[in-house]
């Protein structure tokens, strides 16, 4: 078994193991590199030589347990045809969302646009650097899909006034979302996925009365869909106050925690393996301080099955020998 499974399934708590969320990335000069070269990102997430180089490239410098497939959740809008880009210092720009035009959209289609991110997944699971590791595939949760969808951008720190105006629309979309979420995961398995992680990054925005219709019951029909298929869903409800509450509701196999959280109170409430929690920014630090904090959720969760990882994704500042000394902390241990 490999070191996650073991961790998730046989909830081992004797020994911590590590992956990081954009692991993969612009804190990498080899990934700088290639992206130089390639200034087109979808285009790049579709070049199955290029992201499946990319995905392995920190399990050649660390000594991590797991692999995430390089690729954005915002493929799948962009498999529903909504025009999406990647603009410098601005991130994810996305097209009027047509619903006439994405009713229409056949899997065939879609599994047309997206095969090149399918076939990247098949070409790392068979690498050698991914021996008793796990691939990690993902999906964006559909709340926080509709919001790009709607939104276009990234929200600041609230919704557009009028986002909830057109119930209409986004009944009609999360039921689209749901559709394809579950054909994007099928095939991400299908090819070598071994876990699933569902990426909720704007739940937090979200007032808990609205909790129930745009993230409890959307996620609950995905989680339910990737334990048919027998394979973990590890769930990050970004912000979310009540995590404990979602767990009852949700079950996944993992909750991973944001940077915000108590990692004390979750330790006593949460009986399910966790995920994450160390704040990116301290990355950015010293050794000493990197050291300190890691030691910090190390012996929080001493007798927790949990898996290390941070609270958000590494951030481009990062100084990849830091995260070579995260990983040698949690290894230390
Ligand atoms: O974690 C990994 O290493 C795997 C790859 C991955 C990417 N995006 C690559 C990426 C994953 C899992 C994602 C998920 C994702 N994408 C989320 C959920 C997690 C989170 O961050 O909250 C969201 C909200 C997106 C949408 C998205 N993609 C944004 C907001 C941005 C711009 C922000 C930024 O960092 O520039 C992206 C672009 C993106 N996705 C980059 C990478 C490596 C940077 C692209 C670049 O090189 O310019």
């Amino acid at each position: 078994m490999t070191p996650l499974q073991e961790t998730i399934i046989n909830k081992k708590t004797t020994s911590s193991p590590i992956w990081l969320m954009r692991q993969a990335g612009r804190y990498l000069p080899e990934f700088r590199e290639i992206r130089k070269l390639n200034p087109n990102f979808i285009k790049l997430c579709l070049n199955e030589n290029l992201s499946s180089e990319i995905t392995l490239q920190p399990l050649k410098r660390f000594n991590l347990d797991a692999a995430i497939i390089f690729s954005d959740i915002l493929m799948l809008p962009y498999g529903l045809n909504q025009k999406v880009e990647f603009k410098k210092n601005f991130g994810p720009k996305l097209g009027d969302l047509n619903l006439e035009e994405i009713s229409k959209i056949e899997e065939i289609d879609f599994l047309e646009k997206l095969y090149p991110v399918y076939k990247s997944i098949n070409k790392v699971s068979k690498n050698n650097l991914i021996k008793n590791k796990d691939l990690i595939g993902f999906v964006g949760a559909p709340w926080t899909l509709l919001v790009y969808m709607i939104n276009k951008h990234s929200p600041k720190k609230n919704l557009i006034k009028k986002f909830f105006k057109d119930k209409f629309l986004i009944n009609k979309i999360l039921i689209i979302l749901e559709k394809f979420l579950k054909i994007h995961i099928e095939q991400q398995v299908k090819n070598g996925a071994t876990i699933i992680q569902i990426f909720d990054s704007w739940a937090g925005l979200l007032k808990e009365k609205n909790l129930p219709n745009y993230v409890y019951i959307p996620t609950l029909n995905l989680v339910e869909y990737i334990k048919s298929l027998n394979i973990p869903v590890i769930c990050f409800p970004r912000g979310i106050k009540n995590y404990k509450f979602f767990c009852e509701i949700v079950k996944p196999d993992v909750i991973n925690i944001d940077y915000n959280t108590n990692p004390v109170s979750i330790s006593k409430e949460i009986k399910i393996p966790v995920q994450g929690g160390l704040d990116p920014k301290i990355l950015l630090s010293d050794k000493k301080n990197l050291k300190k904090e890691t030691i910090k959720f190390l012996n929080i969760f001493k007798d927790h099955p949990y898996i290390f990882n941070l609270g958000h994704g590494v951030v481009p500042e990062t100084d990849p020998n830091m995260v070579e000394y995260l990983v040698k902390t949690v290894k230390d241990y």
